[in-house]
């Protein structure tokens, strides 16, 4: 089953920076539900491009909590196809196709309660942490760190946004950002700097390939537990002219003839069709795994791999510190033998709310014995407010 598009309308285009471009998008009346979304959700979006169609995901950087209009947030990559036609192209009255959103780089609904909530993002990975940010703001009493990395101040996206939601809630909202080109790249001594009550905080991190890694790489040696660390990577599928699937080395994988799925806290056997997909046989199955972009590149499908081997044609979603931890995608994965087959599509993830959900229990004691809050980053953050 592939993903489904529909037309909206560009209702405005806002230049952001020299390099980012935000995109407002009509959603047409009888779409409106279909439309509804939870902050740090992406779409995908649909362009013809030469005699192909290509697909890139965007990220809505538009709070749906405070009922603001669809945004996305698209920034220049050099050398790349999209972003640079979008930003060059794209127009006010313009039609694009985008599919409805999707991903579990979302706020865990169970966290509303207290726990400080920690935003890491650099360049265009502010998309999807300015909708968490707003949305953190609107619906809970949480703290709020934010880190944002960037080459320098003309390349602050959002940079007005952000500092009028800093002084709308002062002592709530701490944002520090970093300049590459008077600070240096970031280092670990940065994030380290900011942390607090580190073990009962949630982290979402979005950025370049290196910024996460540091990050990450930071909290790990920090003793962060790796369910409270959300990630979104911001990459593109391998476009129909640039795709490689190594036909020969999958007709030798040895298959077993059905396998298992947690899926909405129930296992179900799913049949095995030889050269198809774990996720194409689930759905063959009647069964509808998350899933959006069915090309890797959007996380959505992961699972865990409880028990088995596979093969995955391509991971892009995937760090290489997920693939150790038997993180697979559904809709790149096959099996790889024939030994019983077991995923679960439900707790996998520390990504998923419902992993985090699972491990709130353990955390609810500490967060009892947490109490009141109180929000001291003052001293050490140096606050600088973009004009
Ligand atoms: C969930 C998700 C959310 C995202 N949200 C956002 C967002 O909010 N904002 C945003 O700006 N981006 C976002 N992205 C990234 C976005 O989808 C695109 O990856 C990005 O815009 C680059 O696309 P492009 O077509 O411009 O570049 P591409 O054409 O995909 O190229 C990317 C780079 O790879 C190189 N390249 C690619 N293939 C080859 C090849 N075969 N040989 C040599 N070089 C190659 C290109 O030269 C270029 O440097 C998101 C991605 C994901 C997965
Ligand atoms: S559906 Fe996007 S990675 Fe599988």
């Amino acid at each position: 089953m592939s993903v489904a598009f529909h037309e909206l309308e560009v209702s405005a285009v806002i230049r952001e920076t020299p390099e980012c471009s935000s995109f407002e998008l009509r959603v047409p009346a009888a779409l409106e539900e279909a439309f509804r979304y939870r902050a740090g959700q992406h779409l995908t979006v649909a362009l013809p491009w030469e005699e192909f169609e290509l697909t890139r995901c965007y990220s809505l950087s538009s709070c749906p909590d405070l009922r603001e209009t669809l945004k996305i947030g698209v920034k220049r990559v050099a050398g790349g196809r999209i972003s640079n036609w979008m930003n060059d192209n794209l127009k006010a009255g313009d039609s694009i196709m985008a599919s409805v959103p999707e991903g579990r780089f979302v706020l865990d609904p169970d966290t509303r309660s207290g726990a400080p909530l920690f935003l890491f993002a650099a360049g265009s990975g502010i998309t999807p942490i300015v909708a968490l940010l707003k949305s953190a703001l609107a619906t809970t009493k949480r703290s709020i760190t934010l880190l944002y990395a960037n080459q320098d101040e003309r390349s602050v996206i959002y940079g007005s946004e952000i500092a009028q939601l800093a002084a709308d809630h002062p002592g709530r909202l701490a944002v520090r950002l970093h300049f590459d080109a008077t600070n240096g790249y970031l280092e670990q001594g940065d994030v380290r700097s900011i942390l607090h009550h580190s073990d009962i905080a949630e982290f979402y991190i979005c950025g370049p390939g290196p910024f996460m890694e540091l990050v990450e790489k930071t909290l790990e040696e920090a003793g962060v537990h790796e369910e409270l660390v959300y990630v979104e990577r911001f990459v593109s599928p391998a476009d129909p002219d640039r795709v490689h699937t190594d036909s020969v080395h999958e007709a030798s994988l040895e298959s077993p003839d059905r396998f298992s799925l947690w899926l909405d806290g129930r296992s179900r056997t799913v049949p095995y069709v030889k050269g198809k997909t774990l996720l194409e046989c689930a759905q063959d199955a009647g069964l509808q795994p998350a899933h959006s972009c069915e090309s890797g590149y959007c996380g959505s499908c992961m699972a865990h791999v409880n028990t088995g081997k596979v093969y995955m044609r391509t991971h892009e979603a995937l760090s290489d510190r997920d693939i150790a931890r038997g993180v697979a995608l559904l809709c790149q994965s096959l099996p790889a033998s024939s030994e019983p087959l077991e995923l679960d599509s439900d707790s996998t993830s520390f990504r998923a709310a419902s992993a985090v959900k699972s491990s709130y229990g353990k955390r609810a004691s500490r967060l009892a014995a947490f109490g009141a809050f109180a929000f001291m980053i003052a001293g050490t953050l140096i606050l600088r407010l973009v004009d």
